[in-house]
């Protein structure tokens, strides 16, 4: 199939990288003229592990193209995928201008059927205002909306596009549906010829609804996911007040099939691109249509509270932090990417420089992205050089290697033996045997 993708960021690049090795002709088009300067050099623009490989490989074979036209784009392809940012308003509402911009180019330049797919995470009803656009401007063309909501993890990007736990369509008739069956049939069974092609993953359910369903799939499960981070992290301050371990509660509470064990995680919260903006979008589109959504207000305001909660522990554990020197271990908002959006690394760093501390960061790969974020920080090249002459050393993002410190010669390094972590990744017993000062998020 020709496909374009419109928005080659971290989930328009992945798909379209993926499209192209399972056997489509791919165009990714971004307005970003630098972004696609990049890729057209054979660099990436972000870090997500095996995107490089994957999109040289492609280009190579003549499968992936990127342009900044949407012109070319929509000219020559059948469906295209609708990949831009939906970042949030002031208000958390999804701010859907890029969205409405590209539509608009589209049906601009149609000249026959086209298949219009949202993959960006947009709020639900936002299918009927596109098909009222593509209307208003009364090309004549036939053309179908479908939703098609993206899943996908930073970090493990192209292993959950290509082995998907689900792929979920929304469409408006049987036209549309077959379309995309057959585009994602070599992934449903697993027909296409990849080492990325996980053997893990057998069955691959496929399922189809109507377009408002699967846009309310995507924030629904996202809120959901949210919720359960908050949820353990509500449960994490229940334990310091009662003296009982929140690994061990999580660990107990996760045996239950019904519960597992993912996203039990007690910590400094979530961040990135998709949770703190899909809950927050969840919540106002619910308040759109008259719905309260009480409890998800409740599970953003846990969050917003863990980098104060994390700080807090610091303070607990020095004092006073003015002229105080504090080593970040991790920025990025998880492991395996360099993206910084919304990362919880940002708001405790923002309150430890409110109390006049000097901060010293590391990350494996988000340095570069940082610096274009952070102020007045200095920036390690190793986790032991942050360690140098610190006064406490805090965990962030729980990147391996960090798990795997040296922590006799980090102990050596550091102004005073504090470790406060902020992601749980070290035993409280070994810590205290070797002599640290260590604080847990619900330990
Ligand atoms: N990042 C994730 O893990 C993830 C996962 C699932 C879904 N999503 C959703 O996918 C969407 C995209 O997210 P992302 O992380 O890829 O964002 P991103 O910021 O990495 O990429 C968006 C891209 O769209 C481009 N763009 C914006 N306006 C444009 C326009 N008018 N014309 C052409 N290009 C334009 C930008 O230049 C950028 O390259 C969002 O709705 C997000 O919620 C993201």
């Amino acid at each position: 199939m020709n496909i374009c993708i419109i928005g080659t960021g971290h989930v328009g690049l992945v798909t379209g990288a993926c499209f192209a090795e399972i056997g489509n002709q791919v165009i990714c088009v971004d307005n970003d003229e630098e972004k696609i300067g990049t890729l057209k050099k054979g660099k990436m623009p972000i870090y997500e592990p095996h995107l490089e490989e994957l999109v040289k490989k492609n280009v190579d074979e003549g499968r992936l193209f990127f342009s900044t036209l949407i012109e070319e784009g929509v000219s020559k392809s059948s469906v295209i995928f609708i990949a831009v940012g939906t970042p949030p308003k002031e208000n958390g509402e999804a701010d859907l201008s890029s969205v409405e911009k590209v539509c608009s180019q589209i049906a601009r330049n149609m000249k026959d059927y086209k298949l219009v797919v949202e993959k960006s995470t947009v709020p639900v009803q936002t299918g009927q205002w596109i098909k009222r656009l593509f209307n208003l401007h009364d090309s004549h063309q036939d053309f179908d909306i479908a939703s098609n909501p993206e899943f996908l993890r930073e970090g493990s990007a192209i292993h959950d596009f290509l082995n998907p736990d689900r792929i979920v369509i929304g469409v408006e008739n049987e036209r549309a549906a077959n379309i995309l069956k057959e585009l994602y049939s070599p992934i449903i069974k697993r027909s296409f010829d990849s080492s990325l092609k996980s053997s893990l993953v057998n069955h691959i359910p496929l399922l189809i609804t109507d377009l408002q369903s699967a846009e309310l799939i995507k924030h629904a499960s996202n809120s959901f996911l949210a919720a359960k981070i908050s949820f353990i992290n509500a449960v994490a301050d229940i334990c310091e007040r009662v003296g009982a371990d929140v690994e061990k509660v999580a660990q107990g509470m996760g045996y239950d099939p019904r519960i597992v064990p993912a996203f039990l995680e007690a910590g400094v919260g979530f961040g990135g691109f998709c949770f703190p903006k899909d809950l927050q979008a969840f919540i106002q589109i619910a308040g759109k249509f008259n719905y309260d959504f009480a409890l998800l207000k409740e599970v953003e305001r846990i969050n917003k509270d863990r980098p104060r909660r994390l700080v807090e522990k610091i303070e607990e554990a020095l004092w006073v932090l003015k002229d105080k020197t504090i080593g970040i271990l991790g920025l990025a908002f998880k492991p395996d990417t360099d993206d910084m959006r919304f990362a919880p690394s940002i708001e405790v760093i923002n309150l430890l420089q409110k109390e006049k501390a000097k901060v010293k960061v590391y990350d494996p790969v988000a340095m570069d992205r940082a610096k274009m974020i952070l102020k007045n920080v200095e920036y390690g090249k190793n986790p032991y050089q942050v360690a140098e002459g610190s006064n406490a050393l805090v965990i962030v993002t729980e990147w391996s290697e960090f798990r795997d410190l040296d922590l006799a010669k980090t102990k050596s390094l550091l102004a005073s033996p504090i470790i406060v972590d902020g992601r749980n990744i070290f035993d409280p017993a070994k810590m205290k045997k070797l002599g640290f000062v260590y604080k847990a998020m619900g330990r």
